[in-house]
């Protein structure tokens, strides 16, 4: 059984609103896209490892791969307009049977921890499906949004809400199927946990931390530059 990984690292970071997208910005002089890289390369388990970028970013991404010493098991291959369409990309171009995994990584979560991928490799292996999640510790409203602004419709009980973080990993079969099911139904979603959700597969989750956060907003990069710093010591 081998372990396949894929980031997606095709977005624009219009929420970061930086002088280029956000996985390129640098954390302790490092690109974002190639701390999230040596985690899982880190991971003697990990067979390969598939990087979906725009088009026009591809030649700059061989080289960093390059210079930072991961070409043999790391390919780069074209993502897509959206997310699931990136992810989809490099799901047609993994070498894998029904049986193997894939995790699939936000490029832009680059404190993702060894213990904690190793953990989410270990329930795909025995539950099929399995994504990292830190459970919410704000009480959760739902809301209708109104001309007047959001108006509170309910209170949901906060044990029964997961925040969904990633790596997010499946057997490569489940997942191609819930793809294509998706692509057939014109479904698309955030993660690709939810693909498999409706296609009526159980999903387990993984305990993750606060610490594997998504680079998504200014004042993240300070974020996580403070719990780099804190992992160093
Ligand atoms: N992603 C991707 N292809 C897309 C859109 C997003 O591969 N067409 C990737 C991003 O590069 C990121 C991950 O999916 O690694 C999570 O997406 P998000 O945090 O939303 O990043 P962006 O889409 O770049 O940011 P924004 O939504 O603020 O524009
Ligand atoms: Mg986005």
């Amino acid at each position: 059984m081998q372990v396949f990984v894929i980031l997606p690292a095709a977005g624009l970071g219009t929420r970061m609103a930086g002088p280029q997208p956000k996985q390129f910005l640098a954390l302790d002089g490092v690109p974002i896209l190639i701390h999230s890289l040596r985690a899982f390369a880190a991971v003697p388990r990990v067979s390969a490892i598939y990087v979906a970028v725009r088009k026009t970013e591809m030649e700059r991404v061989q080289q960093q791969i390059g210079e930072h010493g991961f070409t043999g098991r790391v390919c780069v291959v074209e993502g897509g307009d959206t997310r699931q369409q990136s992810v989809s990309n490099a799901l047609n171009a993994l070498p894998a049977e029904r049986d193997d995994i894939v995790l699939v990584h936000d490029g832009v979560r680059p404190l993702i921890e060894a213990a904690t991928i190793e953990r989410t490799i270990d329930a795909v292996a025995e539950q099929g499906a399995a994504i990292v999640g830190v459970p919410a510790v704000d009480t959760i409203k739902q809301v209708e949004r109104t001309a007047h602004g959001a108006l509170i419709t309910a209170t949901i009980p906060r044990e029964y809400i997961v925040l969904a973080q990633t790596p997010q990993g499946f057997r490569y079969g489940l997942l191609r199927d819930a793809f294509a099911e998706a692509l057939a139904d014109g479904f698309v979603g955030t993660d690709e946990a939810s693909l498999v959700e409706r296609a009526g597969n159980p999903v387990a989750v993984v305990h993750g931390s606060q610490v594997n956060l998504k680079i998504t907003q200014p004042g993240d990069l300070e974020l996580a530059e403070f719990y780099l710093r804190q992992r160093g010591r």
